[in-house]
């Protein structure tokens, strides 16, 4: 079978070397790609926004199966497009990726059928929306509608800060995805990713895992795409799992049947662990990136099957085993990110950091210069180790980190405190 992951980012890197060691995969394709990927896959020019340009490497490559990694393209119907091709694609249609495009939707959808979330309103007017913000107090949390790349989310500690969050997204800070506003009460408690993929009907529970969004150590400064993450997630235990299955992602995939927008593919659940249970945060409709990174080294099945079943059904049959050992991942940024970074930079030493034992170094913003590999993009390597615990793990990937020459990049130096503090 000849296989076409669509994406250019670490996450896509990390499925792509999950795909390449699957007997099943006959020739794998990425497109874009990035260097590290041109390693395991053969990387084909054409954008992920590009559908036509998709469509077209699908027929001259024989494409048979398509996995998505991005959301963007996702909301907007490259699997309706992909389907109507007669390509496999494991990936939701639009109508179902409509959990992540609209914030407003989720919410909606989670009221009408009872799964625990934050309180919430949806606005398109400031005069009422701060009429709402009268009655909830600060803090409060102030979201655009649509897709932001996670821009979009404004965790307002005072009433004046609401208002101006309200003023800014109305008044077009993020365009379209801000026409609409949810504003939602504030929850406390420990965050944790948590993903399952979906049949439509069945769904079948992967490992949790735990991200860090801020850019800075301590959880300080600007939120950022994920600068790591590391799994198992301590805080998802056993029985949290088991919980968090039956009050909130079997009633969120029955819901989407029961509303004719049947899920097909990974569902990623943001969650907020409470004193009074797990409650959502947000849907994704795909892998978290870094959580695939870490996701992916835990792996210890054959992944395609189970993507395949996405597409076809039968994921009831399918069950995926994972190492007992943690991972954790590191994430390598250009100088600047999140905000103006540097393009060009040289980095060095990759290939002694992916050489050592149980390290992988997964890219993202990479490409290949006069045999150099240099930094194109705002988070640039994974750098990902396995551990026996998650002390193990974060040792070994900082060892691994420690190896890189990379004068134009930095990385966080306390991925896993949480877990460890605990
Ligand atoms: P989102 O893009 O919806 O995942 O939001 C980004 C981040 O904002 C989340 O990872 C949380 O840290 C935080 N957040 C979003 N909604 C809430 C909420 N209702 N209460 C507390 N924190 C929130
Ligand atoms: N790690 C956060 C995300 O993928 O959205």
């Amino acid at each position: 079978m000849n296989i076409l992951v669509v994406g250019s980012g670490a996450r896509e890197h990390a499925l792509c070397w999950v795909i390449a060691k699957s007997p099943l995969a006959d020739r794998l394709y990425c497109a874009p790609g990035n260097a590290g990927i041109a390693h395991v896959a053969t990387c084909l020019d054409v954008g992920v926004d590009d559908t036509p340009g998709l469509l077209a490497a699908c027929r001259d490559h024989a494409i048979d199966f398509v996995v998505v990694g991005p959301e963007g393209p996702l909301v907007d119907g490259l699997a309706d497009a992909l389907a109507q091709a007669g390509i496999k694609v494991f990936g939701p249609s639009a109508a179902a990726a409509i959990l992540e495009g609209s914030k407003g939707f989720m919410k909606d959808l989670c009221a009408q059928y009872g799964i625990p979330t934050a309180a919430y309103g949806r606005f398109t007017d400031a005069i009422a929306a701060k009429d709402f913000i009268a009655r909830t107090g600060a803090p409060v949390v102030v979201k655009a509608d649509g897709l932001a790349a996670g821009k979009g989310v404004i965790i307002a500690e005072t009433v004046p800060d609401a208002h101006a969050a309200v003023d800014n997204i109305l008044g077009g800070q993020f365009g379209e995805a801000g026409a609409e506003l949810v504003i939602e009460e504030f929850m406390d408690g420990e965050e944790a990713s948590f993903f399952a993929l979906c049949d439509g009907t069945n769904v079948l529970p992967l490992a949790g895992a735990q991200d860090y969004k801020r850019v800075g150590d301590g959880d300080q400064g600007p939120n950022t795409g994920g600068m790591g993450a590391y799994s198992p997630a301590p805080v998802l235990d056993a029985a949290m799992a088991t919980r968090v299955m039956a009050e909130i992602i079997r009633p969120t995939v029955a819901a989407m049947t029961a509303e004719g927008r049947p899920y097909q593919g990974v569902l990623y659940a943001g969650l907020m662990i409470t004193a009074d249970g797990p409650k959502l945060i947000e849907y994704n409709v795909r892998f978290g990136d870094p959580e695939c990174q870490v996701l992916m080294a835990r792996l210890a099945s054959d992944l395609v099957p189970a993507l395949m079943a996405c597409a076809d059904g039968g994921l009831d049959t399918i069950t995926l085993d994972w190492k007992d050992e943690a991972a954790l991942c590191v994430v390598m940024a250009a100088n600047g990110y999140p905000g103006a970074y540097d393009k060009g930079s040289v980095i060095k030493n990759l290939d002694a950091a992916d050489a050592m034992a149980d390290v992988t170094v997964f890219h993202a913003g990479t490409a290949t210069q006069d045999a150099a590999t240099i930094a194109t993009g705002g988070r640039v390597l994974g750098v990902t180790a396995l551990g026996s615990t998650i002390a193990a793990a974060q040792q070994n990937t900082y060892a691994a980190v420690d190896l890189i020459n990379w004068p134009g990049g930095f990385c966080r130096r306390d991925i896993g405190w949480r877990a460890l503090d605990r």
